[in-house]
């Protein structure tokens, strides 16, 4: 089986290496024998360790037409021209395989179509979580397990930074230099903390889940830019710990997908999940919760991946009974007002009689209740944290609004909201 490759920086050199060192596997296992034929890059000058000069091309038709390739390899990532060479490859019935989440994130809906009206497939594992596989295991294994929710830490850069945070008492700006001399972070950490990188994921996996189309543009996001050290020593005082998840839930007549930190119960199984690992916990009224652990990123670990992917077309070439587009159950995506959360609030107000009284009837008044409350005095002022329980995201903007109208209160209420259970 000859593998034409588009890009070839961390994740197809790797791949190649990956191919050099299991090939004999491989070749035992499936009885094919891989082999790496053409590979697109943007400078074929460059020397790559392993690779023939006369392999690189700059040229995208001479991966895309030649005949003698089996399958595509999309590795070199954004949106175009990849969008463009992936339809070129699956119109003429060439299988492909991607990592790329920016990309099915925002048309995968409509390349699995193009692959299924090909005759072909489209396999992209690798574009969530890197080696863990989830996408397999919710794709096939749990086809027909009716998912009520998939909450997962998906990223590892901004996981790395609060655990540290946490553990070591760092500031954000120090655990994410800390994280970028470690390279768990690019020079440019933008879309790994600022959510994004996470919500193409949780659009991808809800998408699968849910037997719905979530594009990019519907995922709600928040990274953990605002987090202050702070709020990670008044969570543990609370019993949580902050993680940046993913949460896509089916309930209140539709589903809802979202990125934002949160406080997770310290005893649950997701608070548990510590450094660069990314986690997804799968639950299903059959199968109770299932949850999946492992690296999220790296070279190697994309490239193993990557290789079961092509593997699985290998597998199951010529008679799959894998629909190639996303079915359609016709489920509405609710806003994110129509979600719910319990919520954590810290602010500061004037130490004074009946202060209290006031912000617990913006929170009466705006329909939610109050579970716990924390007040410490600080000179005439007063750090106040409430949690509540759960409630929708419209109530909480109520309160919210309300009490950033008192003049009591001297500081903009930091909000976070918490994993629970019986949210939707
Ligand atoms: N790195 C990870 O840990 C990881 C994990 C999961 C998924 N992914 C995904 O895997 C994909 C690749 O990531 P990466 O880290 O390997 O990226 P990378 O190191 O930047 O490599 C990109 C490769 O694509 C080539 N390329 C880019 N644009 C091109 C164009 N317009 N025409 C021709 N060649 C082009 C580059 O050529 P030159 O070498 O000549 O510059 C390079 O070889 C991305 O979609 C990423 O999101 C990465």
């Amino acid at each position: 089986m000859r593998i034409g490759l588009l890009g070839c920086g961390t994740v197809g050199q790797a791949f190649v290496r990956t191919i050099a060192g299991q090939g004999e596997t491989v070749a035992r296992a499936s009885g094919r024998r891989l082999e790496i034929g053409p590979i697109l890059v943007r400078d074929a000058t460059r020397a790559r360790p392993g690779i023939a000069p006369a392999q690189l091309t700059t040229d995208p038709q001479d991966v895309l037409s030649d005949p003698e390739v089996d399958v595509i390899v999309e590795v070199m990532g954004g949106i175009e021209p990849t969008a463009t060479y992936l339809r070129q490859a699956l119109q003429g019935g060439t299988p492909v395989v991607t990592a790329n989440k920016q990309l099915m994130s925002r048309q995968g809906a409509d390349l699995l179509t193009l692959a299924e009206t090909s005759g072909t497939e489209l396999r992209f594992e690798a574009s969530a979580c890197a080696a863990i596989p989830v996408i397999k295991v919710l794709r096939e294994s749990m086809l027909a397990a009716e998912i009520s929710a998939v909450t997962g830490i998906v990223n590892g850069t901004t996981n790395y930074i609060l655990s540290e945070m946490a553990r070591a008492g760092l500031s954000y700006q120090e655990a994410l230099a800390q994280a970028q001399a470690l390279g768990y972070a690019e020079a440019d950490p933008t879309e790994d903390v600022g959510g994004a990188d996470a919500a193409a994921k949780m659009a991808i996996l809800a998408s699968i889940a849910f037997h719905t189309n979530v594009h990019f543009d519907d995922v709600p996001y928040e990274g953990i830019d605002g987090v202050h050290a702070e709020d990670l020593e008044l969570a543990r005082d609370l019993g949580f710990v902050v993680k940046l998840l993913g949460v896509a839930r089916l309930g209140n007549g539709g589903i809802s997908v979202r990125v934002h930190p949160a406080l997770v119960p310290e005893r649950h199984r997701l608070a548990a999940v510590m450094g660069p690992d990314n986690a997804v916990l799968l639950e299903s009224g059959t199968v109770r919760q299932i949850m999946l652990v492992g690296p999220g990123a790296g070279g190697t670990e994309t490239a193993s991946a990557i290789l079961a992917d092509v593997l699985s077309i290998l597998g199951t070439a010529k008679g799959s009974f894998l629909q190639n587009a996303l079915v359609d159950a016709g489920r509405p995506l609710l806003r994110p007002d129509q979600t719910e959360s319990a919520f954590y609030i810290r602010l500061r107000v004037m130490d004074r009689p009946g202060v209290l009284a006031q912000i617990a009837t913006a929170f009466a008044e705006a329909g939610l209740s109050i579970r716990s409350v924390i007040q410490r005095g600080e000179g005439e002022a007063a750090r106040l944290v409430l949690v509540t329980h759960v409630g929708s995201e419209s109530r909480m903007n109520a309160a919210v609004a309300a009490m950033r109208d008192m003049d009591e209160v001297r500081s903009e209420p930091v909000l976070l909201r918490l994993l629970a259970e019986d949210a939707a």
